[in-house]
């Protein structure tokens, strides 16, 4: 049995109450839908800045009426205290994911994306501290190893920021450190490495690559890879992520205040992706023969990455369950129903 598997049981036995920062948006939302079905409560908050309320909806249709009475939604925003204030009230885990996503969008509007991710983040740290909750895990990013050369990723080894998203989620980690030493609260920040699969929003200007290709595949539209293609990155399932915030925030005190890889490990090129779901989709009757068309490489992007994830199989018992291919053809499904569902695009 792996300590995943041991938390999730001792979860079902004796359930706890937490808070998910961000519930509408992508992995904030299967978050929640993991905690219902394990029978907990579960608060969560967002302003809906990026997030939908069909992704709420969809979770409600996806857990039976007893689980999804066991979910509160505080519609707010974290650069409020008071809201952070209140939602941390009575909680015992946050899951912090609520943040301004992308670099492009970090690099149009830095101003928007610096209140929401430091202010917001200080915001919830500080309630979350004065509420005594047990643990508080958040949202961290790959591309605090900015311009760092090595491959792969080790939590230790970081260069410095590209974009203005990137030196957000770096001051979150010193934050964090800070409030280690300073007031014993002691977080553990999650590395998220290119994280996809249901209810990553394929929609506007900021989607990620999966699902903003995976939409024009279906929907018979161009798609854009930017540079050569050989761009590469180690993407991950949706469940791979859940599982870390599952075990971060159930971990022991020795596994606290530390920053960690979530990833699988791999490295795929964007030219691959491409053919990958254009494999996936075919085994969901969507024949893909357009080829993809190359523009220029974009600002603030890095070039490689892949993550070291040993440091979190040591502390935490991390074991991902879903390697790239496995995830993409998980996801397709979804992708073909939700964009066949008019009203939902
Ligand atoms: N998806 C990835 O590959 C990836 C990679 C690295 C880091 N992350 C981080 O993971 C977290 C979740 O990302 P996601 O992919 O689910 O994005 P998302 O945009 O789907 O979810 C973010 C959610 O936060 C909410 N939000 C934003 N600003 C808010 C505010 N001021 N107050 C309250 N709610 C607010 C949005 O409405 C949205 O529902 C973010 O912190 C993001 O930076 C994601």
């Amino acid at each position: 049995m792996t300590r995943f598997d041991e938390i999730k049981k001792e979860l079902k036995n004796t359930p706890k109450t937490w808070l998910v920062t961000g519930v509408a948006g992508f992995i904030g939302s299967n978050l929640l839908e993991t905690l219902l079905k394990l029978d907990q409560k579960v608060v969560g908050l967002d302003n809906f800045a990026t997030g939908h309320q069909h992704n709420l909806d969809e979770v409600k249709g996806l857990v039976n009426e007893e689980q999804w009475s066991n979910f509160q939604f505080i519609e707010g925003d974290i650069r409020d205290y008071k809201t952070c204030e209140d939602a941390v009230n009575g909680v015992e885990y946050v899951l912090h994911q609520a943040a301004l996503g992308s670099v492009p969008r970090s690099i149009a509007d830095p101003i928007t994306t610096n209140s929401a991710n430091i202010t917001g983040f200080l915001n919830m740290l500080q309630a979350a501290k004065e509420a005594k909750v047990k643990s508080f895990t958040y949202a961290a990013s790959s591309s605090t190893y900015g311009d760092h050369p090595a491959l792969p990723k080790v939590e230790e080894n970081i260069g410095n920021p590209l974009s203005p998203y990137a030196v957000t989620k770096y001051v979150n980690e010193l934050y964090a450190g800070v409030f280690a030493k300073t007031y014993g609260f002691k977080t553990i920040g999650l590395r998220y490495f290119n994280v996809f699969g249901k209810r990553q929003d394929p929609n506007g200007a900021y989607a990620a690559v999966i699902p903003k290709w995976t939409a024009a595949m279906i929907q018979g539209e161009d798609v854009f890879i930017n540079g050569d293609g050989e761009t590469s990155r180690d993407f991950c399932f949706i469940e791979n992520t859940v599982q870390m915030n599952i075990l971060a925030a159930t971990a022991p005190d020795e596994a606290k205040d530390k920053v960690y890889n979530v990833a699988v490990g791999d490295r795929t090129t964007l030219n691959q992706l491409y053919g990958a779901i254009q494999e996936a989709l075919k085994e969901c009757d969507v024949i893909v023969t357009a080829q993809p068309n190359y523009r220029d490489f974009r600002a603030g992007d890095v070039r490689h990455s892949q993550a070291d994830v040993s440091k979190a199989r040591d502390y935490l018992g991390y074991s991902p369950e879903y390697r790239i291919l496995e995830g993409i053809s998980k996801a397709m499904p979804w992708y073909k129903a939700f964009l066949s569902d008019t009203s939902s695009i």
